[in-house]
């Protein structure tokens, strides 16, 4: 007999992306589930593999990083972990938006402004928000095009700025604890049934740069994986180290000072 893992009781399959299943609470509606997948995929969904651990690696690193910012009394819709794949959130309605921080400029920010040199730091973070629209390939977008939109107030807008500071300089203090630089990261939000926002989604190595002692060719995040010209199963294997060894990693993070 093979060992099968602990599997909750779940309700129905909310909604399936490429990295991760929602499902619903059978009890109690303001829960869900969220399983995540083996799957790891870029350039909007264009490169895809599978990588065999990645949900595993990804459940421990979310599960670390929330627990990291429920603890700094930041709002999130992290409950518990259930088991090696699965976690326990607030079910959400969620923000069909990307809110990415950045305090070193780099990657897709030096394209869009090539006056700036790779490595410029940015005090304080930089915000930028982009529209969830893979066949747009996600698009910059301003308040006025949310507020346009009609998915948040300017109030609201300002304050999910301020959290995604908050976030940030949590993480980042926090890898700096391991000589590692947090570089950018992106978030999500979603809504609880009162309309309340909170940080929703996974922060996972697929989320931000992470630059060991802040050498960029060091890094140790999905970037690898971009990056990569061709797959070869060496490259699978050396992103599989990676992954692995962020998860790791997770689980020594302090709060930093
Ligand atoms: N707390 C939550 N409650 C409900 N749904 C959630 C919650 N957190 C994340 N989700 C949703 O989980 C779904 C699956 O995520 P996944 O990241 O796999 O999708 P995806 O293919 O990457 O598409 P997307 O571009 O929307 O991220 C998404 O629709 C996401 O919005
Ligand atoms: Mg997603």
């Amino acid at each position: 007999m093979i060992d099968q893992p602990q599997l909750p009781h779940f309700g129905t399959l909310l909604a399936e992306g490429k990295t991760k299943l929602i499902y619903a609470h059978p009890e109690d509606e303001s829960l869900a589930y969220m399983v995540n997948k083996d799957q790891i995929t870029a350039g909007d969904g264009v490169r895809r593999n599978e990588l065999t651990g990645k949900s595993q690696w990804s459940t421990i690193t979310t599960a670390n990083v929330f627990r990291l910012l429920n603890d700094a009394n930041i709002a999130t819709h992290f409950v518990e972990q259930i088991n090696d794949v699965t976690l326990l959130v607030r079910r959400c309605t969620m923000l069909p938006i990307e809110q990415v921080q950045r305090r070193i400029a780099t990657g897709s920010y030096l394209k869009r402004h090539p006056e700036v040199s790779e490595g410029t730091r940015f005090e304080p973070i930089l915000v930028e928000t982009f529209l969830k629209d893979d066949a747009r390939h996600d698009p910059q977008i301003w308040p006025e095009d949310i507020i346009s939109m009609g998915l948040a107030t300017l109030s609201e807008i300002e304050w999910m700025a301020q959290q995604g500071r908050r976030v940030f300089e949590t993480l980042e203090r926090s890898w700096a604890t391991v000589d590692v630089t947090l570089v950018d990261l992106k978030i999500e939000f979603g809504r609880d049934k009162r309309s309340d926002l909170m940080v929703a989604d996974v922060i996972d190595n697929d989320s931000w740069r992470l630059w060991p002692g802040g050498d960029k060719t060091r890094m140790l995040d999905k970037q690898v994986y971009r990056n990569l010209q061709t797959v070869t199963e060496q490259d699978m294997q050396g992103i599989a180290d990676r992954y692995a060894l962020v998860a790791d990693l997770t689980a020594k993070l302090k709060p930093g000072m």
